[in-house]
């Protein structure tokens, strides 16, 4: 394949975003404003920015990159997250991955950056899901070969830096069976979500397993702070900040929706952009095509060789055109990945400014991108490297999780009935839900 080979991929119409595939119309990738008013998210906007601006600063925090930048774009009650920070009241984190191949590759990182940026700043309690039951349903591994995988991938998790002390990291096929808490909110939601919805948020068919149909259950379930008695001490309230990359949101969507049903809090979330692929926005990353991006397993050569080859490329034909006309920074893979992984915001804009005039080449290019990702792979190898059986021991055991003595148990409500139609009140406390409530779509 040559530089600016495209896959061919046939083109679509509108963009195709949901948990299993990702398309956009466009050379220039999904067009995330029209996603947001799509989905009914929020953009994280000036005004959102500078209040988290305001509040990690007093507290002598930094602003993530990924948030300056637009990367993590759109936001579901983010807002309340931050209200509750300044109340000092409690929230926690959640996010997962589905471990379907040994090696994670960069755009795997993405999330688990911000949320380990988040818990470092927020100092609050983390939940990891490693949807191992998904991937078994998905594809076509045995149960064996699926949870050998998260265990792989909880290495390079761990690697990326969370507190042993506040983060929980859970294999579905390993942690469900022995959590009756959890299970039981998987049945709660269950009932609250017909066949004919999933089918409508999912798009699940006559001939998928029935396993498919009743995973989006064992994804929301995290969400809710009763799914982890020993994290949050029995209770139900605390409110959970969900970041992940916008394929996500349907499932999410989901758990929104009967949170109430189930006197729980809505989860807020934190979307981010797709990474993309070594040949361009438009065209996709796949775990059996190594050339489609760069793999945390990957030497230095490799990278090197990788971003020559194959990095799609804004620049122009010849150096005289490119010198003359410059290069465009909005379809340059390697400007986009510099985006994802350049700290510094100054050499940044210099660099945009220097390639769209033309006075950088695209090799110049090419070479700061190779380090920067030299460095970052080969960091976190070595943490990698670290990371063995009594370290993943830190974060999968349910003893070794320190947070409990943080959530006191609420106070015994004094058995007066609460006041109907006082909405506050009643998403605050969070009362245990009559059973069949949800099924009949009442209260
Ligand atoms: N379904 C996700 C995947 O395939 C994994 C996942 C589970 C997840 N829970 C999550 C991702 C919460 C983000 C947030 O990668």
């Amino acid at each position: 394949m040559t530089e600016n080979d495209k896959s061919s991929q046939p083109k679509v119409e509108q963009d195709v975003v949901n948990p299993w595939e990702v398309q956009s119309s466009s050379d220039k990738g999904v067009d995330y404003d029209k996603l947001i008013e799509r989905f009914g998210s929020s953009k994280i906007d000036d005004a959102v920015l500078a209040r988290f601006e305001k509040i990690v600063t007093a507290r002598g925090k930094k602003v993530h990159p990924f948030l300056k930048r637009g990367i993590f774009f759109s936001h579901r009650q983010l807002d309340e997250i931050l209200t509750l920070y300044e109340q000092n009241k409690p929230f926690y984190l959640y996010t997962g991955r589905g471990p379907s191949s040994q090696a994670m590759h960069l755009g795997h990182l993405i999330p688990f950056v911000m949320t380990q940026y988040l818990q470092e700043t927020f100092d609050v309690p983390l939940v990891i899901q490693l949807t191992d039951d998904e991937k078994f349903l998905w594809k076509d591994l045995t149960l064996e070969e699926c949870e050998s995988l998260s265990w792989e991938n909880t290495k390079d998790i761990i690697a990326c830096g969370f507190n042993p002390e506040k983060t929980f990291i859970f294999s579905d096929l390993n942690y469900i069976g022995s959590s009756k808490e959890f299970y039981w909110n998987m049945k709660r939601i269950e009932k609250c979500v017909t066949f004919n919805q999933v089918k409508g948020i999912f798009g699940f068919g006559d001939s998928d397993c029935i396993g498919k149909i009743s995973f989006p259950a064992i994804q929301a379930a995290p969400s809710f702070s009763s799914s982890f008695p020993h994290i949050f001490n029995g209770r139900k309230d605390i409110a959970c900040l969900i970041p992940c990359a916008i394929d996500q949101d349907p499932y999410f969507r989901m758990t929104r929706d009967v949170a109430p049903r189930l006197h729980y809090r809505k989860p807020a979330l934190l979307h981010s952009v797709f990474f993309p692929a070594l040949q361009g926005a438009q065209t996709k990353m796949s775990a059996s095509d190594p050339n489609t991006s760069i793999f945390l397993t990957d030497t230095a050569a490799q990278i090197k060789k990788k971003i020559n080859k194959y990095a799609y490329s804004g620049g122009r034909d010849t150096i005289e055109e490119h010198r003359q006309y410059g290069g465009n920074c909005d379809v340059d893979v390697s400007f986009q990945y510099l985006e994802f992984f350049l700290e510094d915001d100054e050499e940044l804009e210099q660099i945009r400014k220097d390639y769209s005039s033309g006075k950088m080449l695209t090799g110049e290019l090419k070479q700061r991108l190779i380090k920067v990702l030299q460095d970052l792979v080969a960091l976190h190898q070595e943490c990698r490297a670290k990371v063995d059986k009594a370290v993943i021991d830190q974060f999968t055991r349910l003893d070794r999780y320190k947070c409990c003595e943080d959530f006191p148990p609420l106070p015994q409500s004094s058995g007066k009935k609460k006041k109907k139609g006082d909405k506050k009140q009643l998403s605050e406390s969070v009362q245990e839900m009559k059973v069949g409530d949800c099924a009949n779509g009442k209260s």
